[in-house]
């Protein structure tokens, strides 16, 4: 219903947008410039939106179509991370810093040339389109926030039957959709473990209780948890990455403090790991008689697709972008990505888009100071947000 003539025209348009956002990052739940730009883009194209939702002011939630139709939604995040860029673009940051190191200035433009091109079409289509721009993907939560505010269920606009997302991929080929139905991504929660032993000196440490000795135990033995305690054909990480004891070379402290991330694939792995980590710091510090203190702090849970959603984009690439285009995920990832929290109210897919040029034998990683999500990318996600909406429901 859309020639390619029109996605590559709106491309255009999209590309001076993406350098206009790459340029001015911005952190979680700051993004009031970025929100403003995309809202004049909105104005420009003719969309109306809701500017902010309770606890995120920086979110902005359109819908077009009829609303009497059913609802789905397509979300892009829009926040930055703390990063000096290093890419020499000549539309790299102008905040020092802050850099769209995630390529969620891509995500944007996409979803606003997706906006665009649908509300060209706006009485033809066949669902409802919610487009969701959500601050704070990088660690706040913002789609946790967008849920309690009620953008899924109907309290703003339209109640969602389904919805989907796309993240820009550095190890896949431009022109490449590809995902995987249930796990895709891991969840993320952290620990913290403080072993409080009795300080000495180093000397005669029968008259302490070494802490230093007892984390360095737990941070091995953490490590069993993975390779004894999970079915071998499922997977988990722990990883302990800060570790801080001590003062002086030859004086017991009175603690030693690890801090630990631990990454999971469903919701009955992610119980059992914390069960896990809390039991064997707890019995390595009784062990040492030391006292252990023990802090779970939750992260997003794992980002499980749909099976039917998931098959449904994996169909679309195919049929719409070609039969080579679609690239099956054989294995999750152990990163995190707040999009499991609509994943968890309502079924939907998160899928990947190839950002790696042909040209290119590798390219840089996410969150590298010189990832840049690629322009032609935005093509292939305009293009599979864009069928996703015109074939829905999908056949069954
Ligand atoms: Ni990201």
């Amino acid at each position: 219903m859309l020639a390619d003539e029109t996605v590559q025209r709106q491309l255009t348009h999209s590309i001076t947008l993406r350098h206009r956002l790459h340029q001015i990052p911005e952190l979680a739940f700051e993004e009031f410039e970025t929100a403003a730009a995309i809202r004049a883009e909105l104005d420009r194209i003719g969309i109306s939106y809701v500017a902010g939702v309770p606890d995120a002011p920086t979110a902005t939630i359109a819908w077009i179509g009829d609303t009497s139709k059913p609802c789905i939604a397509l979300r892009s995040d829009i926040d930055a991370l703390p990063i000096l860029e290093q890419t020499g673009l000549p539309y790299a940051s102008h905040h020092s810093g802050r850099m769209h190191a995630c390529g969620h200035d891509g995500h944007m433009a996409t979803l606003l040339g997706v906006a665009a091109l649908l509300k060209s079409i706006e009485d033809r289509l066949p669902v409802c389109v919610k487009f969701l721009w959500q601050p704070a993907e990088e660690g706040g939560g913002g789609a946790w926030r967008l849920v309690q505010a009620g953008v899924l269920d109907g309290r703003v606009g339209p109640k969602v039957s389904a919805i989907f997302g796309l993240h820009g991929w550095p190890g896949l080929p431009v022109g490449m959709v590809s995902t995987r139905p249930g796990p895709l991504l891991a969840a993320t929660d952290n620990f913290v473990a403080n072993f409080v032993g009795r300080g000495c000196h180093g000397a005669f440490p029968h008259l302490g209780r070494d802490p230093i000795v007892t984390a360095c135990e737990a941070t091995l033995n953490l490590q069993q948890f993975v390779s004894r305690e999970m079915d071998p054909t499922d997977s988990a990480v722990i990883t302990v990455g800060i570790f801080h004891a001590g003062t002086a070379t030859n004086v017991i402290p009175d603690n030693a403090r690890i801090e630990a991330t631990a990454r999971t694939l469903t919701p009955e792995a992610r119980k059992m790991i914390r069960e896990g980590c809390e039991r064997r710091c707890a019995g390595i510090a009784a062990a040492n008689d030391c006292r252990l203190e023990f802090e779970w702090i939750e992260g997003y849970p794992a980002t499980i697709n749909d099976p039917a959603m998931a098959e449904y984009v994996a169909t679309i690439a195919k049929t719409k972008l070609g039969a080579n285009r679609y690239i099956p995920a054989a294995r999750p990832a152990m990163g995190g990505e707040d999009f499991a929290y609509y994943l968890r109210e309502i079924p939907g897919c998160f899928f990947l888009v190839g950002v790696q040029p042909p040209e290119r034998a590798s390219y840089p990683p996410l969150h590298s100071d010189r990832y840049d999500f690629t322009d032609a990318a935005m093509a292939v996600g305009m293009r599979m947000f864009i069928e996703l909406v015109l074939s829905f429901p999908p056949a069954t």
